[in-house]
């Protein structure tokens, strides 16, 4: 049961019949801040007594009135300018305890009216390695695909790979012009990012070739007129600003040069690649020429898409078995290719789309500039392919909702995607850009390593699982009795908490703000971590076998019974795991949960500390410090799994 959900409707059911707008008022029904003053709070009666024009108290008064809690609550009181204070009876939280003890679900009730929820995640480029920014959406995704399950909504996750766009065109003239056929057959994934590295690298550097003399130019020009006399003391506001704006383009264009300078040495100086610049033609045109050949079903472009195909899908199995996340479905980009055509036709049917100087557009009122969804050259976009794809799921799957969860910036793309899905008439569908901010490196720029690419997926995750070896061992290691755990048992730890370790942190940030990617921070035994909420699950399951006990058969118990004002406190957390869950399925913000499951085992322990567990002084009340021990270990559990986040029987 959802303790919040249920205040608020029987708020609301009293309201019925006042002059109120009573949709605005359900979020005045809270947790409170401070627990002396009770469970809940009810803020309504200042905002309308001003409406009404009758002293706040009075208003709190009246609404108390009409109020039915029936058994739930103690008289609530009315305190300070008009707040209503609600306290749960404590008889009612042991009752609804013992309850818990044998409910599987930990009283999630399945939703009355499931909806159907496409979520499109993870999404990589497949010709590119993944990297750090990947595990977002991977990690938020499939956090949410197993939330919104949990709570009983139809779920469909689809991956929607990268598989066609220019990075294709890019290994498809590296393969043809650079590859070095040893490597490929020992490791064609390795060799294809290269090739996608150097093919890359070499576009950036035939940019830069070309800019470099028209740069130099204009920067002889500003250093010539910043050479001219100007005498400060004479001058205008306008012209010191003027000479201001002069001096800041002029540095800017030095720094540009010098950074275009020392990347053209580097590839210049380097003599693996400077050995291919002769000769080289305009290889982001050619690059061009492959993608168009490959879309045009270009036999041989085909055949090497085929066969690269299945190397890149088996690198990213890896990364998605190790991080334990699966897919419904895998429909690429490539899926929709041949759907591309009619579905421009269409839109040019239906009056959505119009030519623009040669390409096919869509124009909205809300926007300065259209989506292109054909080029002039008669190539499609990015855009052209999510609209096909909402096409085939609305057709496939009719959702409710679709959440594309990708990084915030390409906000503009979805907010011109889902007006242009609105103009082709799919208005009862919820489209939602469940965007994500930057990782950080410890330095606050984007996260990187030295070699400036964004870090590699793979390594980041074996150097997490290295380091929670050695947090691992030493925990295990400084154990009073001695170290506990073979070194099989700490390998498998460590995966655990590595792993879990890198999930948390990105989930336990708000997903819109950037975070600083720190291994020491997020593999903290205290702190909110998924570390310190797996240690506080060992804890559990060791004072269970401390005392002999099976952690799993439910303890039973007829009466829940408390002494400490922190088994009340610690029992009401566990009673409002649902309110947590609805919590990140309004906003799509996991740390809602990470924020719960934090709180709970803070209180845990507070509670161990305070309370003795198995020497407790009566058989009742040992018994009912017990339940609590089960019910935070198997909500921690539960918890950290809907995260895609496992637990371990000892640490
Ligand atoms: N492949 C894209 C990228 O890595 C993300 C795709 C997101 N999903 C979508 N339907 N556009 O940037």
């Amino acid at each position: 049961m959802n303790i919040l959900q249920h205040l608020r409707r029987q708020f609301l059911q009293s309201l019925e019949g006042l002059d109120v707008d009573s949709s605005s008022l359900a979020g005045t029904v809270q947790p409170a801040q401070d627990p002396r003053f009770g469970d809940y709070q009810i803020n309504a009666a200042m905002g309308l007594a001003k409406r009404w024009k009758e002293p706040p108290r009075e208003v709190a008064a009246k609404l108390l009135e009409r109020l039915e809690l029936g058994e739930l609550c103690e008289p609530p009181e009315i305190a300070g300018p008009g707040f209503i204070n609600l306290r749960l009876r404590s008889d009612w939280i042991a009752r609804r305890l013992v309850e818990l003890a044998d409910d599987p679900r930990l009283g999630v009730a399945p939703v009355a009216d499931p909806a159907t929820y496409v979520i499109d995640y993870s999404s990589p480029n497949v010709a590119k390695p993944m990297h750090v920014g990947h595990i977002r959406s991977t990690v938020i995704g499939d956090a949410l695909y197993r939330i919104l399950g949990y709570l009983g909504h139809r779920t469909i996750g689809d991956n929607h790979l990268g598989d066609w766009g220019t990075q294709f065109g890019m290994i498809l003239y590296g393969y043809k012009h650079f590859r070095n056929e040893a490597s490929f057959a020992d490791d064609p994934v390795t060799e294809l990012a290269r090739l996608y590295q150097l093919v890359h690298r070499l576009i950036e550097y035939q940019k830069q070739k070309k800019s470099l003399p028209e740069w130099k130019r204009r920067l002889e020009e500003l250093e010539a007129r910043w050479a001219e006399p100007f005498d400060e003391s004479a001058a205008d506001k306008k012209q010191r600003k003027a000479r201001r704006r002069l001096q800041q383009e002029r540095d800017q264009l030095r720094a540009t040069i010098e950074r275009a300078e020392m990347s053209v040495q580097a590839v210049e100086s380097d003599p693996e690649v400077a050995s291919l610049l002769d000769n080289l033609p305009d290889l982001e045109a050619a690059v061009l020429r492959e993608t168009a050949l490959l879309h045009d079903g270009d036999p041989e472009n085909r055949r090497l898409w085929e066969s690269f195909m299945p190397h890149c899908k088996a690198a990213l199995a890896k990364i998605y078995e190790r991080l334990g996340v699966s897919f419904d479905y895998e429909y690429g980009e490539s899926f929709y290719h041949d759907a591309l055509p009619e579905l421009v036709q269409k839109l040019i049917d239906l009056g959505v789309a119009r030519e623009s100087e040669g390409a096919i557009c869509i124009f909205f009122d809300e926007f300065d500039t259209p989506m292109i969804v054909r080029k002039r050259d008669g190539a499609f976009l990015y855009a052209t392919t999510d609209l096909a794809t909402i096409d085939f799921r609305m057709k496939t799957w009719r959702p409710n909702v679709i959440l594309y969860v990708v990084d915030h910036r390409q906000s503009e793309h979805f907010a011109k995607l889902f007006a242009a899905a609105r103009k082709m008439g799919y208005t009862d569908v919820e489209l939602v850009h469940v965007a994500f901010g930057t990782v950080l490196g410890e330095d606050g720029r984007p996260f990187k390593t030295r070699s400036g690419d964004a870090v590699g997926l793979e390594s980041l995750l074996d150097e997490a699982v290295r380091r929670a070896y050695n947090v691992v061992a030493t925990n295990d290691d400084a154990k009073p009795g001695g170290a506990e755990l073979s070194d099989e048992e700490r390998r498998h730890i460590a995966e655990v908490v590595g792993i879990g370790a890198i999930k948390y942190a990105d989930l336990s940030h708000h997903r819109t703000s950037d975070y600083v990617f720190s291994y020491d921070q997020m593999l903290a035994l205290e702190g909110n971590t998924a570390t310190y909420l797996q240690y506080s699950y060992a804890r559990i399951r060791s004072i269970f076998a401390k005392g002999e006990l099976d952690p799993d058969a439910p303890v039973a118990l007829d009466q829940w019974q408390w002494e400490a004002p922190i088994e009340r406190e610690l029992a009401l957390q566990l009673l409002r795991f649902p309110e947590a869950l609805e919590d990140v399925v309004a906003d799509y913000t996991p740390h809602q949960l990470t924020g719960y499951l934090y709180e709970l085992a803070n209180r845990f322990h507070k509670f161990y500390q305070q309370c003795r567990v198995l020497q407790a002084e009566s058989s009742q009340l040992r018994a009912s410090r017990l339940l609590l021990c089960q019910l935070v270990g198997r909500t921690i559990a539960r918890g950290l799994e809907l995260l895609g986040i496992g637990v371990v029987e000892r640490m």
